[in-house]
This record gives C-alpha cells, sequence and structure tokens, in this order.
C-alpha cells in the first residue's frame, strides 16, 4: 500500500474524495443500488437519484438538466464533444479550430480527425499561455464547424477568455467547446454568459470520484452519441448509469461551488506566500503562465538554468513527504519524456520545456504545509547545490 504524502500538491492531476463525498456515495452500492431503467421501486428510486443529481450539477453551470449527460471523464467528454460534433456536422464542414496548449485528450482526437479528413488549426499562446480572440475571429472561416479552448489550462494555471472567445463564436454562428476539467468548482462558469455551447467537467479534480464526468450539450447542437446500446442518457450515451459516482460528483460540485470564493481567497493568499518567498529567495526563479489570470491554488515555475535538475528536486521533495509534479501528470505517460507541448507553446525552448515544476494545493492544503515545503525546497536546493554548484543560483532566504 502507498504510504500517503504527508503533503500533497497535486491537486490538478487528482484530488483526495471528500469524507462528505464518501458519505453520500456509500449507500449506493449496498442499499440503493438499483438501475434507474428497471420500472420497479428500486429502479425509481436510483432514476430519482440519477434526476437530481444531474439538476444539481447542471445548475452549477447555469444548465438545464436535460442538457447535461453523464460520461466516464473528462477524456470521453472531449473526446465526444469533439468527434460528435465533427461526424454530425460534416456536411456544413471539416474545419475545427484548437488551441495549441489543449490537454492531449483533446490534441490526440484532433490528430485522429486529422487522420480522417478534417482540417485543424492550433491556435497559438502568447507567453502567458493566453488565446488571442482576434486571432480565433480571423481563423474562423466558412468550414469552420467547431472551435474548443479550454477554460484553464491544466499544466500552467492560465485561465482563458472563454466569454470573449465565446462571444466570436456565437457571432458567426460556429459551434464552440471549453473544457472545464481544471475550472469547474474553482472558479465561476455560467453556460449561458460564456456562450459556450458544449462543456467538459469531471468529478476526480473537485474531490469527487475518478471515472465519472459530464459533457454539457446546449439544446439544438447537431452531435452524434459515441456509444449505441441501450438508449440511456435519452439515447446519448448508452451504459448503465454509474451512479454512485454520479451522486458522487454532484455532491462533490455543490461543495466545491458552495466554497468556491472562500476557498479562492485562500488558496490565492497560499499561492502568493509561495511565490513572493521563491522569487526573493532565488534570483532564477520565473512563473510560467498569467501571474493574474490563473487558477487560486496553481502555481507552476522553473528555475533559470537547473530546469534540468527538476526531477531530481522532486524526488528529493517525494522523499520527504511532498508531492508535487513536473508539468501535467499525463505526460508523464510520455516515455520519451518530451518537453511539455505547453510549456513551448508559451516560448520556453526544448531545454526549458522539460523543466516546469507544478505545486496545485487544493481543499486540505494548510499555511503549514506552505511553510513545510518552502523549508524542504530550500534544503533540497542546498544539497543540490553541493553537486551542481555553477547551475543554479541561489541567493538563501531573504
Ligand atoms: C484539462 C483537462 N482535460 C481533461 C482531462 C482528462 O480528464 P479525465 O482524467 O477525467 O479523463 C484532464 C485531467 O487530467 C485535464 O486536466
Amino acid at each position: 500500500m502507498m504510504e500517503n504524502h504527508r503533503i500533497y500538491f497535486d491537486n490538478a492531476a487528482t484530488t483526495r474524495v471528500d469524507d462528505r463525498v464518501t458519505e453520500i456515495m456509500l449507500p449506493l452500492f449496498a442499499q440503493y443500488y438499483g438501475n434507474p431503467s428497471s420500472l420497479h421501486s428500486c429502479g425509481t428510486q436510483a432514476k430519482e437519484i440519477l434526476e437530481s443529481s444531474r439538476e444539481s450539477i447542471a445548475g452549477c453551470i447555469g444548465a438545464n438538466r436535460d442538457e447535461l449527460f453523464f460520461t466516464s471523464g473528462g477524456t470521453e467528454s472531449n473526446n465526444w464533444a469533439l468527434k460528435g460534433v465533427a461526424h454530425a456536422n460534416r456536411e456544413r464542414g471539416r474545419h475545427i479550430i484548437v488551441s495549441a496548449i489543449e490537454h492531449d485528450c483533446v490534441l490526440n482526437t484532433c490528430k485522429w480527425l486529422a487522420e480522417e479528413g478534417y482540417h485543424v488549426t492550433y491556435l497559438p499562446v502568447d507567453e502567458d499561455g493566453l488565446v488571442d480572440v482576434a486571432q480565433v475571429k480571423e481563423a474562423i472561416g466558412p468550414k469552420t464547424i467547431l472551435v474548443s479552448v479550454m477554460h484553464a489550462n491544466n499544466e500552467i494555471g492560465t485561465i482563458e477568455p472563454v466569454e470573449e472567445i465565446g462571444a466570436v463564436c456565437r457571432d458567426r454562428g460556429v459551434l464552440f467547446h471549453t473544457d472545464a476539467c481544471q475550472s469547474f468548482g474553482k472558479i465561476p462558469l455560467d453556460v449561458t454568459t460564456a456562450c459556450t455551447d458544449l462543456v467538459t467537467i469531471n468529478a476526480h479534480k473537485i474531490y469527487g470520484p475518478k471515472g465519472i464526468g459530464a459533457l454539457y450539450i446546449r439544446k439544438g447542437v447537431r452531435i452524434i452519441p459515441l456509444l449505441h446500446g441501450g438508449g440511456q442518457e435519452s439515447g446519448m450515451r448508452s451504459t448503465t448509469e454509474n451512479l454512485p459516482a454520479i451522486a458522487g460528483f454532484a455532491g462533490a460540485a455543490q461543495l466545491s461551488v458552495t466554497e468556491m470564493d472562500r476557498e479562492a481567497r485562500r488558496l490565492t493568499a497560499l499561492r502568493k506566500t509561495i511565490t513572493g518567498h521563491l522569487s526573493s529567495a532565488f534570483d532564477n526563479f520565473y512563473i510560467n503562465g498569467h501571474e493574474k489570470h490563473r487558477l487560486p491554488g496553481h502555481l507552476s515555475f522553473s528555475f533559470h538554468g537547473f530546469e534540468g535538475e527538476t526531477i531530481r528536486l522532486l524526488l528529493h521533495l517525494d522523499d520527504s513527504g511532498i508531492a508535487v509534479s513536473a508539468g501535467s501528470a499525463c505526460s508523464s505517460n510520455d516515455k520519451s519524456h518530451n518537453a511539455s507541448h505547453v510549456l513551448k507553446a508559451i516560448g520556453l525552448n526544448p531545454f526549458e520545456a522539460r523543466g516546469g515544476i507544478r505545486i496545485s494545493m487544493g481543499r486540505f492544503n494548510t499555511e503549514n504545509d506552505v511553510t513545510v515545503f518552502l523549508e524542504t525546497l530550500e534544503k533540497a536546493f542546498q544539497s543540490l547545490t553541493s553537486i551542481f554548484s555553477d547551475s543554479l543560483i541561489y541567493s538563501g532566504s531573504r
């Protein structure tokens, strides 16, 4: 059994399930285990839980309950949004626009669609990771059917101007999808004010269970299902619904939305403590992503000239019981250890783009965690300095 870290700073990868969410889920395994499609009372009871969960999550993003469809997570929702819209609208056009810093599940879906004959435009971002709305406008042509730009980036935490992008798409009659896996429950998102036609969300980034997500599909959007079968989810996504996870997702979403403002203020303050300390202690410290338009508890940073030592630093922190990440969790599946496509897109060279450190704080992190992290990081630096004295500039704690 893996030993629990004393300090878990990798909440962008996934989160610990909140005890209040576990409590909601437990009765659904042994008590309310009916199939929502069954006509007997066990089924109708399950159906009620399914529909009230749907209504509750839809309400968190200003959607109607018949516009929210459960999926197995963010990856499936993103695949469905892109493939489903592409196939349903191919007579209208075969052009799709995405940002260059989307999650791999969007980029790899685009790669697949390109092999199917679709044309994909990858929008560049500026040095803070922001998509330029004027470039979205310019890229839209008569054959464009879909624009997909994430709400907040998983690696650098930058929040994209989705309201403005959505307005441009609405004006031009093009569908707009946003991947909100990192932002949902952390910063506000309203599907109507953001002019979104499709929104991806999931539960495991907000202290809910893994393996459950949803796709918001605005009424009237032309999209085909990925899964065909017994006709669940109004025929849009067949398979028996994962009710414990769905109820947990709803509980997690409600908690996150209710606690959002207070939590955002608390995590922003913790993040500022870290950036303030590191920028004064290390002359070579720099932040990746936007300084202001970023997720509250999310910090991506590097040390100039020291990017090659990031993994060693992470292992050092891990040995001391602190879990942080190099780039995104998914990029660690990349056996060739390629440089991060996100860090390259914001202008870092391939060497620098291998050296990002990501701290993502969450509900269970405290001020004391930050203090211990900073002390441990300094010690790790001191020990690595003795090996690599030329490669870093450590000016000590000030
Ligand atoms: C921005 C973003 N999109 C999509 C996903 C994939 O979500 P899931 O793990 O639920 O498939 C993630 C999770 O890493 C993410 O951060």
